[in-house]
């Protein structure tokens, strides 16, 4: 059997989803902290059991069985964060899997100026020190993230985002479909695969360019230093922590960490990626 967790959430559904054209229901489980969320895939045969990486105890029963476990990493801050995926990577090992799969980032890294990467590298050395089969999905950077710092652009005509640098922003869909395929041929990734993205890089300038073109509109980049940033972003109801997690990812593109691309994605899924023009199409509904 393979166990998903994560599976209500916006990748995991999308995985389940590639994973039912390619693996029999009954071969399939996930573990959800809501099983009522997941009701609708119990209506597909999909075994649904309950399960928190913050509640380890309750893990065994929803990873019981499991030859392979796709561990998505858990949306949770600070950190708490490593802590929960090291949980999570323990039941997976206890309950006999012989191969974990984690959802990564592309810029996982120890030294990164952008918080969640130092909790994917943590959880990568752990995954490693297992000796358990493993493979880390270095997932690229949701592209649908840039739909968090567009809504006023379409208002104001002003895209008003901290100085950045390129992003191979990279669709949901695509790192669906990659994962599904890594838990459905075994061989296929192992180890810390490649980053998964898509094929171009894009700054906020350019951004505002498709966005420009897609609506019609002149949208204007108009950069901030990070404290007239942080500064409207709390006007605007932002809590101050969240403001300085959202900086940090602009430090780190500032430095480079997202300016990368890699066939691999494209090779596994066998088609070119989803452009970001078209996740930002989709985004102001004009996809
Ligand atoms: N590559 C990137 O650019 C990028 C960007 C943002 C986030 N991420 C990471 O990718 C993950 C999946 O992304 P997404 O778009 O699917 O996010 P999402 O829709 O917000 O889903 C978050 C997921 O986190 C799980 N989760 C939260 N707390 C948990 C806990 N205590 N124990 C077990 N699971 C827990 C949820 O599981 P349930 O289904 O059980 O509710 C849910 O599936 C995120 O959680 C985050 O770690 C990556």
């Amino acid at each position: 059997m393979i166990v998903i967790t994560g599976a209500t959430g916006q990748l995991g559904s999308r995985i389940i989803d590639q994973l039912l054209t390619r693996v029999p229901a009954n071969e399939l489980g996930v573990s959800v902290r809501d099983p009522a969320s997941a009701s609708s895939l119990a209506d597909r045969g999909v075994r649904v059991r309950a399960g928190d990486f913050t509640a380890p105890a309750g893990l065994a029963d929803a990873f019981a069985g499991a030859e392979r476990v796709l561990i998505i990493s858990a949306a949770i801050r600070g950190d708490g964060a490593v802590r929960a995926n090291i949980a999570a990577i323990d039941a997976a090992r206890e309950a006999g899997a012989r191969h974990i799969i984690y959802t990564s980032h592309q810029a996982a890294s120890p030294t990164s100026l952008f918080a969640p990467q130092l909790t994917h590298a943590a959880t990568e050395d752990y995954l490693a020190s297992t000796g358990v089969p493993f493979t880390a999905l270095r997932n690229g950077f949701y592209a649908s993230t840039m739909g968090h710092h567009i809504g006023s652009a379409l208002q104001t005509g002003r895209l008003m985002v901290p100085q950045d640098g390129p992003v191979s922003w990279t669709a949901h869909d695509d790192l669906a479909e990659a994962a599904a395929v890594a838990l459905a041929e075994e061989g296929l990734l192992d180890g810390v695969t490649a980053p998964l993205t898509a094929p171009e890089m894009l700054t906020f300038d350019g951004v505002a360019g498709i966005l420009g073109e897609i609506t019609g509109r002149v949208i204007t980049r108009v950069p901030l230093s990070d404290d007239e940033w942080k500064v409207s972003a709390i006007d605007s109801g932002m809590p101050s922590a969240a403001a300085d997690f959202t900086l940090g990812m602009f430090r780190a593109a500032r430095h480079g960490e997202f300016a990368v691309t890699d066939p691999l994605l494209q090779a596994v899924i066998g088609r070119r990626p989803r452009s970001a023009r078209s996740v930002l199409a989709q985004i102001v509904g004009r996809g």
